[in-house]
């Protein structure tokens, strides 16, 4: 264990929480922030196809449609304001925002349903109790499932690509982002009694650990399968800096799906493999004393060698992600409730504190709450910008703050 790291937690944590007041004060202040900033996206982004998702390069809204991989976040980030006030006129605006995405029950495009459908009808039924949410829930899962392949045994991500080297072919390419998706597996089988749902999340989560991970419990961000063998074909990047590093986002994505996996199945093996994550994350030598990562843990580590037109004098190639800070601090307040470890509280609490005090959007960055955070850096795009998906998970990371004792 770093202890320095956690020492200065600690302190930090006794500092700024210091009693329930301050506690108080800190979950106030944010939520006031993050009032301010959405009302005012609601004003600026009337058209409720276009959902906004980051800024452009000259600093203008980016809007994306419904069938963006982040097309239900903002419908999310509604019902945490709803979630965190209890005010009527967030669950309103997050009715309307989240009604919009109802033909993405039927999609399979690709599959990231789980963050279009889950974050939006998903937290509709579950925070507002909207029972009619409950079939688009278990139509979007059976959307899902038909990515599933029983040879691989897991969830198909992507449709055929080509890898970095513009040589190597994905012809079944899964990413570690897809533990994200099992979430709205597990609520199906609830909502709808057929256990087939969270079967293939439980299957998916066990092939996962198996394909994706390496012994230090980081993770590569694709693997490739035959899909009528089942072997492994190819383990490379497609947002990280090398295809043996570890891709800051893809290690809290993972972490994130293994706490949740526990959360449904109570199987200790995920809760194990979810600790070593946390522990593999947290201890990290290259992790900032902030604890907001880089936006690759290896980024500045001989070894680990870029597939991608790397610069390595790129003014932000030490650029952070806040939006992997925001999604493992959120991840980690489930597994210090589920563990009742301070080690994980602790952590989780800095990484809150950090992105509070010092990765806010200013006032007229298009409205988002934080900044600071990286799409994809080898695809050139949204670096050190604000995203909605990190206003996604700090919301819920607050919530979950909110609700520990
Ligand atoms: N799921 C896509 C990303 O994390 O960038």
């Amino acid at each position: 264990m770093n202890l320095k790291r956690i020492v200065t937690g600690v302190a930090l944590v006794a500092l700024i929480v210091g009693c329930g007041n301050n506690k108080e004060a800190f979950i106030n202040d944010n939520i006031v922030f993050a009032e301010k900033q959405i009302a005012n996206t609601l004003r600026v982004s009337k058209d409720i196809n276009r959902i906004p998702r980051t800024i452009e390069s000259d600093g203008s809204l980016k809007e994306v449609n419904i069938y963006n991989w982040t097309s239900g976040f903002f419908a999310g980030n509604l019902w945490y304001m709803y979630k965190l006030t209890g005010d009527e006129k967030w669950k309103n605006e997050a009715i309307t925002r989240t009604e919009v995405l109802d033909t993405i029950q039927y999609w399979s495009g690709n599959h990231d349903v789980g963050f279009m459908i889950g974050d939006s009808y998903g937290l509709g039924y579950r925070f507002a109790g909207i029972k009619e949410y409950a079939p688009v829930v278990v139509q979007t899962a059976k959307s899902l499932c038909e990515r599933y392949n029983d040879t691989t045994k897991c969830i198909e991500s992507w449709n055929y690509r080509k890898a970095w080297d513009g040589k190597t072919e994905w012809f079944f390419p899964v990413i570690i982002d897809n533990m994200m998706n099992l979430e709205l597996l597990y609520e199906a089988s609830i909502i709808s009694g057929d256990e087939r749902y969270s079967k293939i999340a439980t299957q998916h989560a066990l092939t996962t650990m198996k394909n994706h991970y390496r012994p230090d419990y980081s993770c590569v961000h694709v693997v490739d399968y035959d899909e009528n063998t089942g072997a492994v074909k190819d383990k490379a990047t497609c947002q990280g800096f090398a295809d043996n590093s570890a891709w800051s986002r893809g290690q809290a994505w993972g972490l994130y799906g293994y706490v949740l996996c526990y959360r449904y199945t109570n199987d200790k093996q995920f809760l194990d493999f979810a600790e070593n994550i946390a522990k593999y994350i947290i201890e990290h030598p290259n992790m900032p004393e902030d604890l907001v990562p880089y936006w690759d843990y290896n980024v500045f580590d001989k070894g680990f060698k870029a597939e991608w037109d790397y610069d390595p004098n790129h003014k932000l190639i030490g650029a952070r992600d806040a939006s992997a800070a925001a999604i493992t601090s959120s991840a980690l307040f489930e597994l210090a409730r589920i563990t009742a470890n301070s080690y994980y509280q602790v952590s989780a609490e800095k990484m809150l504190f950090s992105l509070s005090e010092n990765y806010k959007a200013r006032e007229n960055n298009q409205y988002f709450i934080l900044d600071h955070s990286v799409g994809s850096f080898p695809h050139n795009g949204e670096i050190d910008v604000p995203l909605a998906y990190a206003d996604y998970y700090f919301l819920e990371a607050l919530d979950r703050y909110k609700e520990c004792k």
